[in-house]
């Protein structure tokens, strides 16, 4: 059978997408450091300026000449030099770096960057620099998925400067088969022009965003929780900090991020939160799983197991926080709602915008398995107030949301004209 053509990100030969970017190419000692040399010249035939930096025991792959060819600047790979200016001219480029990408990244490059090791020039110029870091990695199977490293990785992938290109599943160098290839040169070169052509169409707009699932105590030990991971809330306001909003992101579950993150546990303390936000922001995206209902009282003390078989607990309603908000919304703010629903998606979804008087709803099937609650991916549909319905079929819930923030962001441009504002915001 005939190999499908592969997919070219772009046609770099006549196009140089990623002109006036500096990127920082960091090369770590795995075998895949080879495929560093095709990225190099990808990178230099978008358009950017690249400049390579070797750990030590990349140079057992591969050599500085090599990269110093491809990407027409001298590769650095030495921290301690003898240099004739006080200022090394390393920490200025770690400086100057629009982005650093890290392919491969090795798991001993991962747990140095998760936990602030910088004993070489590639972790040095890491710390040095503020840049966003993106990595690569690629390893062998039981490497990736051993939990130091599965730690580690989730450690940067909650610091906001890092993003993690997921490795393939194949078969690696050394014979074994599972996930741990890197990605290929084509996604790669994908997720750094997302990153680095990523529009700036939200600046001066503030977007208020809710994640997680909210906890209703029954007693001092015991709640009424849900299975929201708050992983698309995440998304939702790292994405409209990308675009570069200012972002307050209500959460139920403590993440660290560059944006003002108020953590919360009810309903309740989430409507409060909300609602004291919610005048001054131009945008509200309710992503969290609220509890309908909590318990109409809570008890004191630890509820002990009694004679009787049964427990009864009485429940009453939460206040609808959306719902509310979506009765006092002031013509210039967008209301985003979510949808989780294990039937009728379309028909529930279309429901709950017109009755909340939402601008548009995401809804996603929950039934589906291996996406949603928890997972890194989703598939939604999106509905807006004008009828129109789309249908996004599985991706990253970043990708979702930078996908929201296209439809949001048009939503603002078309407003903005209509007042007559300034138009053309890129
Ligand atoms: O009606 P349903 O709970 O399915 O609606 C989901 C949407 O409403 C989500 O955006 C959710 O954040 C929001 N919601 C809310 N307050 C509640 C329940 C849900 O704002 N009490």
């Amino acid at each position: 059978m005939k190999k499908p053509a592969k997919k070219r990100v772009t046609n770099l030969d006549s196009f140089s997408p990623l002109e006036n970017k500096t990127v920082l190419l960091g090369v770590s000692g795995g075998i895949a450091a080879y495929k560093a040399c095709d990225l190099a010249s990808m990178l230099r035939r978008a358009g950017a300026d690249v400049h390579a930096v070797m750990t030590p025991n990349a140079r057992q792959f591969i050599t500085p000449l090599s990269l110093t060819t491809l990407t027409r600047n001298p590769t650095h790979c030495e921290q301690y030099l003898d240099s004739a200016d006080w200022r090394p001219e390393h920490i200025d480029l770690a400086k100057k770096a629009d982005v650093i990408l890290i392919a491969p990244a090795t798991a001993d490059l991962i747990a140095k960057l998760a936990t602030g090791i910088c004993d070489d020039l590639l972790t040095t110029m890491v710390l040095a620099s503020k840049a966003k870091v993106m990595i690569a990695p690629a390893m062998n199977p039981n490497m990736l998925n051993h939990p130091a490293t599965q730690q580690n990785l989730a450690i940067l992938q909650n610091r906001f400067r890092y993003e993690v290109i997921a490795p393939e599943v194949g078969e690696v160098a050394c014979g074994d088969y599972g996930a741990g290839k890197m990605a290929t040169i084509e996604s790669i070169m994908a997720a750094v022009a997302a990153r680095l052509l990523s529009h700036q169409t939200l600046v001066n707009k503030r977007v208020l965003v809710t994640a997680g699932g909210t906890r209703e105590p029954i007693d001092p030990v015991r709640f009424i929780g849900n299975r929201s991971s708050g992983k698309m809330g995440f998304a939702i306001a790292d994405a409209a900090y990308a675009r570069g909003a200012e972002v307050t992101l209500i959460s139920t579950v403590e993440v660290e991020r560059a944006y003002p993150v108020i953590v919360v546990e009810t309903a309740q303390e989430m409507q409060e939160a909300v609602e004291l936000e919610f005048d001054t922001s131009d945008c509200l995206v309710m992503t969290a799983a609220v509890a309908d209902f909590r318990p109409l009282s809570v008890s004191s003390q630890k509820i002990k197991k009694n004679e009787s078989e049964d427990l009864l607990l009485e429940l009453t309603k939460n206040p609808d926080i959306i719902d509310l908000l979506g009765r006092v919304k002031r013509k210039d703010q967008i209301l985003c709602g979510f949808a989780a629903e294990s039937e009728g998606l379309v028909t529930n979804a279309a429901s709950k915008l017109k009755r909340k008087n939402l601008d548009m709803i995401i809804g996603n099937d929950i039934s589906v398995p291996d996406i949603g609650f928890g997972s890194d991916d989703n598939a939604v549909v999106i509905l807006t107030q004008e009828g129109t319905r789309e249908s996004l079929p599985r991706m990253s819930k970043r990708a979702i949301a930078d996908h929201i923030f296209d439809i949001i962001s048009e939503r603002f441009r078309l407003m903005e004209e209509e007042n007559g504002a300034t138009v053309g915001r890129d």
